[in-house]
């Protein structure tokens, strides 16, 4: 059996991405990315899913390589996001007779990114497709991570694909399978992957969750990332922490700084919490931070330490980008804490306070907030909101 062969009659051809910098247009790609697509044949055959439009020759390719000249009889639609869809048009014009499957939000969306119309198949919650000899049903999990989305399960061998839902970033290095590559190398990719694409939508996750939760699943074919077989547990033991926000102990400490004042307080804080006795820290100066790592740290870490100085009185605008993305993905706690300066006008450390309010997280103190220049005074005062917050995380 080919290592494209996940299980009988069911074969990856999905490609990598060793390219693209910034997915979305946004995240960066250290590793690369795959995008996950899988030939499904019985009698009929079908595929789940495309490819980005830049390596849609690569997936015709290895389609041919799969079925020679056989066609193609359907494609199944699970996610509408352009990383799986954009090869539809092109798929389309090499299998004419091609009948595309998807839900009704599916199809109006087919029809508003790529003019197609005709040769739909609608489904719905619970639907089948009979292959002859393999049959696929379909479930919706909406906001996972598009309204459309749903997953396709295969009864008859315990395969869920999976769409977005247990995806993570990082190229397939020659593995397909979890037990083909080493699975360490994933969990921190998962993690930031999770945060920067899925963290806002917890709550329609722990809904899938709930509603894939109850199936009998051998084999996750996700679109992003290896093929989850013997990881299963861990794999969606991380999704649920993730999607109910939980936090493991540790502390990430992110400051902006523009000459060193306020980054030399959160250097003070950082080493108070190791000398209390914290020892997951992560500091992370939001200048020039990857934005995409200090998300996955804060989704990871159940303590949030923030520094910003006062800048055209706002926020210095890294920390406040930072703390958008934080509202924009609806964390439902952190243990918070917040310091800040000014030279002439304070206002940092008030929309640090505003931005609590408005996420209803209680800080663990209250804040820190120095005139000026950093000098020894601050050592204490930093001391004492390091103290509160180590106090926090050992806690558990
Ligand atoms: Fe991988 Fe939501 O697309």
């Amino acid at each position: 059996m080919a290592i494209t062969e996940i299980l009988p009659g069911i074969h990856y051809v999905g490609v990598n991405d060793r390219t693209t910098t910034r997915f979305e247009g946004l995240w960066s790609l250290p590793s690369g990315v795959s995008y996950n697509s899988y030939l499904v044949i019985g009698e009929k055959i079908a595929l789940i899913d495309t490819v980005e439009e830049a390596f849609g020759s690569r997936l015709f390719e290895n389609i041919r390589e799969v079925i020679g000249e056989r066609k193609i009889d359907y494609l199944v639609v699970n996610h509408m996001e352009p990383d799986h869809s954009s090869s539809i048009a092109a798929l389309r014009l090499r299998y004419p007779d091609l009948r595309i499957v998807g839900n009704a939000k599916t199809l109006q969306m087919i029809g508003g990114y790529y003019g197609i119309g005709t040769g739909t198949v609608e489904v719905g919650e619970g639907s089948t497709l009979d292959l002859g000899g393999k049959v696929l049903s379909f479930h919706l999990i909406p906001m996972v991570h598009w309204p459309e989305t749903m997953v396709t399960w295969y009864a008859d061998e315990g395969v869920v694909f999976s769409g977005d839902a247990f995806g993570t970033f990082g190229a397939l290095d020659g593995g397909i399978t979890d037990s083909q590559v080493e699975p360490e190398r994933y969990w921190d990719e998962m993690r930031r992957y999770y945060a920067c694409i899925v963290g806002k939508y917890g709550v329609p996750v722990q809904k899938a969750l709930q509603k894939v939760g109850g199936l009998p699943i051998r084999t996750i074919c996700p679109t992003h990332g290896p093929v989850w077989q013997r990881e299963i547990p861990r794999v969606v033991d991380l999704y649920d922490r993730l999607s109910r926000y939980e936090g493991e102990p540790g502390a990430v400490v992110a400051y902006g700084s523009m000459y060193g004042n306020t980054e030399q307080m959160a250097e003070r804080i950082a080493r108070e919490l190791a000398e209390a006795g914290v020892r997951r820290i992560r500091v992370h100066n939001l200048s020039y931070a990857d934005p995409s790592v200090v998300l996955r740290d804060v989704f990871r870490y159940d303590t949030l330490v923030v520094g910003s100085p006062t800048y055209n009185a706002e926020l210095f605008p890294p920390v406040e980008q930072l703390l958008r993305r934080l509202e924009a993905r609806c964390i439902p706690q952190r243990n918070f804490a917040f310091f800040g300066s000014f030279t002439w006008a304070a206002a940092a450390v008030r929309r640090m306070k505003e931005f609590s309010e408005r996420m209803k997280w209680e800080p663990v103190c209250g804040p820190v907030e120095m005139k000026q220049g950093y000098s020894p005074a601050m050592i204490d005062p930093c001391r004492s909101l390091a103290a509160a917050v180590a106090e926090r995380v050992l806690r558990k």
